[in-house]
């Protein structure tokens, strides 16, 4: 971070357009063809429901790291056609988004999408899918330098129960938040996810002796202890900036985190709390084998307060829940914006769907105020009458896309 306490004051003179210019997919879920020139303004896509307003938003989401606006495989999104003679379904072999983006000014070319290729499984080779990601056409390792060119911030109808089920997509979201701030953030969560994957194959498959497991513990809580310290960082910038903003239809609320090493770092420095988690993890070998859980900063929690109402998020009603996530978003956004210059991009689907029109207009006219390139889609175009001077249309209708 800058230094600096942000503040919302500056926010104008601060913010340099940013988002993509251009969008291609190829042969990605409905689309066999798809070229979308766009300006760095809000961009309103509607049509039918199963027309693919979404499946444009999760294109432009793997331009930033992680799996995506779905969490999806990657076969998945290759594109099916029913076969001609059969009931069959035939994907194609692959898929590809690209797009220039421009972040504070320059231009960039990001293309990703899926290569096949073989590996050698018990004797036999067989074919798998990898993600690849090029970077003006050259290809990089780690997916988390995309972070450096767009960073992207969703809300989908699925997120309506974010506050209401298990802490795994919470804590997804929040990790998204601390990307944007910290590149290197991606990398540590993949990583871990990784090691947690080989620690818990090694535990089932016995083998406990020797210095393997030990050294993979060892990695896990360093890079633990580092994923925590980002988190909790966030959530502090988080709340330092939502106190002096205005508690107006999108509340004020109160970020915090429930996990035992984030807790631990309130009290303890660093070193220490890597020692009890290489502690911890020995210990909790046997869960694995018993099926229980294993603490760390693969199950802390991401918790929202409604601070006028004295009320946590998941107790709220599922309109209230969505003004919550917004007004998170919101303060993201400024955030980010005053600390890096360049806005995310908000990939909002379906978010007016459960609005007032109070609400909706409020949205809308915030949107505005941020200068931001937000993607916005609905079955229903005259929702959007306000934003027609600043705003691009499209409409979808038989996997084509018209600006209107
Ligand atoms: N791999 C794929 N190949 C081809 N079509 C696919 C693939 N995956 C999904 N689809 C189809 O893409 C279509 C568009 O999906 P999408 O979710 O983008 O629709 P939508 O416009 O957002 O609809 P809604 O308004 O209901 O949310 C759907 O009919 C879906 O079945
Ligand atoms: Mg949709």
């Amino acid at each position: 971070m800058s230094g600096e306490v942000l503040n919302s004051d500056s926010y104008q003179e601060t913010v340099v357009k940013s988002g993509v210019k251009r969008l291609t997919l190829t042969d990605f879920r409905n689309y066999a063809y798809l070229r979308l020139n766009t300006a760095l303004n809000p961009i309103i896509i509607t049509g039918e429901n199963g027309t693919g307003k979404t499946n444009i938003l999760e294109a432009i989401s793997f331009l930033t790291p992680g799996r995506g606006l779905r969490g999806a495989k990657l076969s998945d999104i290759k594109r099916i056609s029913p076969a001609l003679v059969s009931n069959d379904y035939v994907p194609s072999a692959t898929w590809a988004v690209s797009a220039t983006i421009c972040t504070n000014g320059e231009e960039t070319e990001i293309g990703t999408g899926v290569e096949s290729s073989t590996r050698e499984y018990e004797d036999e080779m067989r074919a798998y899918d990898r993600r690849i990601v090029k970077i003006d056409g050259q290809k990089i390792t780690s997916q988390s330098e995309l972070g450096r060119y767009l960073s992207a911030i969703w809300l989908t109808p699925q997120m309506d129960r974010l506050f209401r089920g298990g802490s795994q997509p919470r804590r997804s979201f929040l990790d998204r938040l601390v990307y944007a701030f910290d590149i290197e953030h991606a990398k540590r969560t993949s990583n871990f996810e990784h090691l947690y994957k080989e620690w818990f194959q090694l535990i089932k498959s016995g083998k406990t002796d020797g210095h393997w497991l030990a050294s993979i513990e060892e990695e896990m809580a360093g890079i633990g202890v580092a994923i925590a310290a980002a988190r909790r960082e966030q959530i502090a910038r988080l709340n330092t900036f939502i106190q002096k903003e205005p508690d107006d239809v999108f509340p004020n609320v109160e970020l915090s985190l429930e996990g035992t090493i984030e807790q631990m770092l309130d009290s303890k420095p660093a070193i220490d709390v890597e020692d009890y988690y290489i502690g911890s993890l020995q210990k909790q070998r046997k869960n694995v084998l018993y099926s229980e859980f294993v603490d760390g900063v693969n199950r802390t929690d991401f918790k929202v307060f409604y601070k006028k109402k004295r009320m946590p998020a998941e107790l709220c009603s599922t309109g209230e829940q969505k003004s919550l996530l917004i007004s998170i978003i919101l303060a993201q956004t400024k955030c980010q914006t005053l600390d890096k210059g360049f806005p995310p991009v908000l990939l909002l689907d379906e978010v007016v769907a459960h609005l007032d029109d109070v609400k909706r207009e409020a949205l809308l006219e915030k949107i505005r105020d941020l200068n931001i390139q937000a993607w916005i889609t609905s079955t229903d175009a005259s929702l959007f009458e306000s934003m027609r001077d600043c705003s691009q249309f499209f409409e979808i209708r038989n996997n084509q896309i018209e600006e209107i």
